[in-house]
């Protein structure tokens, strides 16, 4: 497996990551366990060494599913996994979501609650979710470094910030990633973000590489799709835009064919192509759509290819938000 490293400070992980979401909720049926556990399970086999989770994500269940893997898989592979762990979201129990909380004492306790949950003695990186607009950054950052401190967390991560915060946050303690929304067509944050996180030797680990299942190849125009899931409200995939953006998935599908591989593949190897310093999220749930989001690692682009691509779905082409407005709103990095 090839590896990178997050950032000046943080840990070596596997090049590509997995983030276990899908497996608990958000993408409506969260499908069937004892094929998530084998996704886990295969992930981990195959070398991958970051498993990207939420306390909210399902409520518990995404952590809880998470141990039972972590258990169940060999020791060898179980020792090399690193838990990335998000809080802060506050739900109900119907799952809608209520705000968010980063104050130094909420941080504590979640992260009690979190590690007896994921049955480990140490979180590897520890982040809050969103913003807490009553919250200055740097009590929450101080609030996890107090924690690091303790041996309860390794690492300091950050979630959908802007360029400010992310240098508040950095005064505080040393930073390993930021995680944010990044793909083909989610380019937001090329213009600030990106450089800044350089600049400051914070890594980012890209979510949504596939833009939710858009760019996978595998979405079609006519898919009913549960009230649950995320996609239901979101901009990109109502009506008229989901058209258009299903069009810019066709053009990359003409050049992935060229090339002998999948949209998801040279989606993934996009993002991949875009930086060292970047580990892609892979939202696989399923051991068959993990392994074809793994093979992205075998696809070389060449300064042809990124051209290519980049004129079939150019930087402003997606229709649509890539959140429906009042989350949007929530997003400290799209201010
Ligand atoms: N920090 C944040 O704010 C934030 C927000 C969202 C997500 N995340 C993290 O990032 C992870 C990945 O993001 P994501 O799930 O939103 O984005 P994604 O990878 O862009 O999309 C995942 C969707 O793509 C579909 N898909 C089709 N082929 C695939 C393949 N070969 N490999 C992987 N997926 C394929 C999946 O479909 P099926 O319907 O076939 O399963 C799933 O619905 C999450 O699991 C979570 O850990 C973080």
């Amino acid at each position: 497996m090839q590896t990178r490293t997050l950032g000046t400070t943080g840990p070596q992980t596997s090049a590509i990551g997995l983030g276990c979401m899908g497996m608990s909720a958000l993408y409506g049926d969260p499908g069937d366990r004892a094929e998530s556990i084998a996704t886990i399970h295969a992930a981990l086999e195959a070398g991958v060494t970051l498993l990207d989770t939420g306390d909210f994500y399902g409520m518990g269940h995404n952590e809880l599913l998470i141990n039972e893997a972590l258990r169940s898989a060999p020791a060898a592979r179980r020792e090399q996994a690193l838990t990335s762990v998000k809080f802060g979201a506050q739900r109900t129990v119907e799952g809608d979501f209520i705000g968010f909380d980063g104050r130094p004492a909420a941080v504590k306790s979640f992260a009690a609650y979190s590690l007896q949950r994921l049955g480990t003695d140490h979180i590897d990186i520890y982040r809050l979710a969103r913003l807490d607009p009553n919250v200055p950054i740097e009590e929450t950052v101080g609030a996890i470094a107090e924690l690091v401190e303790a041996g309860h967390v390794r690492h300091i991560g950050l979630s959908e910030v802007g360029a400010d915060t992310l240098r508040r946050a950095a005064a505080v303690a040393p930073i390993s990633d930021l995680q944010i929304e990044y793909a083909l067509v989610s380019r937001g944050i090329e213009e600030k973000i990106l450089p800044t996180a350089r600049e400051l030797g914070i890594g980012i680990t890209a979510y949504g590489v596939l833009s939710r299942g858009l760019l996978s190849g595998h979405f079609t125009r006519d898919r009913k799709l549960d009230a649950g899931d995320f996609r239901a409200a979101s901009p990109r995939f109502q009506g008229e835009n989901l058209h258009r953006n299903l069009d810019l998935t066709d053009a990359l599908r003409k050049i992935a064919e060229q090339k002998g591989v999948t949209v998801a593949q040279t989606a993934i190897a996009w993002v991949l192509a875009q930086g060292e310093d970047i580990v892609p999220l892979v939202g696989a749930r399923r051991r068959d759509r993990l392994a074809e989001a793994l093979g992205a690692l075998d696809v070389t682009l060449t300064a042809d290819d990124l051209a290519a691509i980049e004129r079939a779905v150019p930087a402003d082409a997606v229709a649509g938000d890539r959140y429906p407005e009042q989350q949007m709103a929530l997003l400290d990095s799209e201010r």
